[in-house]
């Protein structure tokens, strides 16, 4: 627990003086501390872009388990994200904050959704694993069928048989979909409104705070999460085939944009 705020805490004073630097810098572009062609300006370009090409090395070593030797997976993850955000900040103060050449403004607005969408990847990838660098979360272990809860369906099945039955047709719902390929986001959302009146009806049927409500209450709160895990599985392989042509797009834009500088 101590050991999460300590990371959350660390992650926000990091984002926070990311905004503070981008902000310093705007505020004095005016000065022209730093030129791009030149000095220290050039040189930000140069380190900003070649962390830009280092980063790359995460997705190379992730597919290449044998390549331990090299660093572990976790730590090139860690280092990707890293990279992505201060190569950026780097391109943003080598670029003074004006935008002349057309290969310059695209290879900078390039960069900045690639950055940005590695951000959105982020909070997906979060979302399907053990934290950042867990393990990835399976159906099964969000789907339990254990003895009490057997024992606990056939009593509430007595009483109520209506909102049970209900229960058991999207439970079969989504054990027959959750891994098979014919799920989609549409399937996900209406299983979610579906657990969603239903938990409204068991409300008004038997208020919030009694035990058979809060059984009711948990075992849909259990399928709700097996909703959120499809529904952020599918966007993550969504953001997944957008966030590679975005990144060749930065990659030539770029690649343009230093050979431009040089040799016109
Ligand atoms: C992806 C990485 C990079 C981006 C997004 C970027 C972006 C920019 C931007 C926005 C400017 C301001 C003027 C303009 O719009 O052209 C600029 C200028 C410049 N950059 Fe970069 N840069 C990058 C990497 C580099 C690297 C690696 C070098 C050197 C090897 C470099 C050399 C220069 C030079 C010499 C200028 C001044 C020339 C000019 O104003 O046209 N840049 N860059
Ligand atoms: C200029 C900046 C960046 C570039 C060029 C870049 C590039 C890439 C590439 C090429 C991949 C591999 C895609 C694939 O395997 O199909 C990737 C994955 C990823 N990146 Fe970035 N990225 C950048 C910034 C960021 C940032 C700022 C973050 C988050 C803070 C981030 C988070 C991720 C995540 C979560 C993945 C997926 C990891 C996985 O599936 O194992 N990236 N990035």
């Amino acid at each position: 627990m101590f050991l999460r705020h300590a990371q959350n805490a660390l992650t926000l004073s990091w984002y926070l003086s990311v905004a503070l630097v981008i902000y310093i810098g705007w505020s004095v572009r005016e000065q022209r501390y730093l030129l791009a062609e030149s000095g220290i300006g050039y040189w930000l370009g140069i380190i900003g872009g070649a962390m830009m090409l280092l980063l790359l090395y995460y997705p190379v070593r992730k597919r290449k388990p044998r390549w331990k030797y090299s660093g572990s997976i976790k730590f090139w993850f860690r280092f990707h994200m890293f990279l992505g955000i201060a190569g950026p900040v780097l391109i943003i103060l080598h670029s003074g904050y004006r935008l002349g050449s057309l290969n310059g403004t695209v290879a900078f607005f390039c960069m900045l959704i690639v950055a940005g969408s590695g951000l959105i990847g982020r909070y997906l990838y979060r979302r399907i694993h053990h934290g950042l660098y867990g393990e990835k979360i399976r159906f099964e272990e969000l789907y339990h069928k254990d003895q009490s809860w057997e024992e606990k369906l056939a009593e509430l099945k007595n009483k109520y048989p209506e909102p049970v039955e209900k229960l058991g047709v999207i439970e079969s719902q989504l054990v027959q979909h959750g891994a098979a390929a014919s799920r989609s986001l549409w399937f996900y959302q209406s299983m979610q409104w579906q657990l969603q009146t239903l938990k409204r009806q068991i409300i008004q049927q038997l208020g919030k705070n009694s035990a058979d409500s809060a059984g009711f209450q948990q075992r849909i709160q259990s399928l709700k999460s097996i909703t959120s895990l499809g529904v952020h599985e599918i966007l993550f392989s969504y953001w997944h085939i957008l966030h590679f042509p975005l990144f060749i797009m930065l990659l030539i834009s770029g690649i343009t944009h230093v050979v431009v500088v040089h040799f016109y």
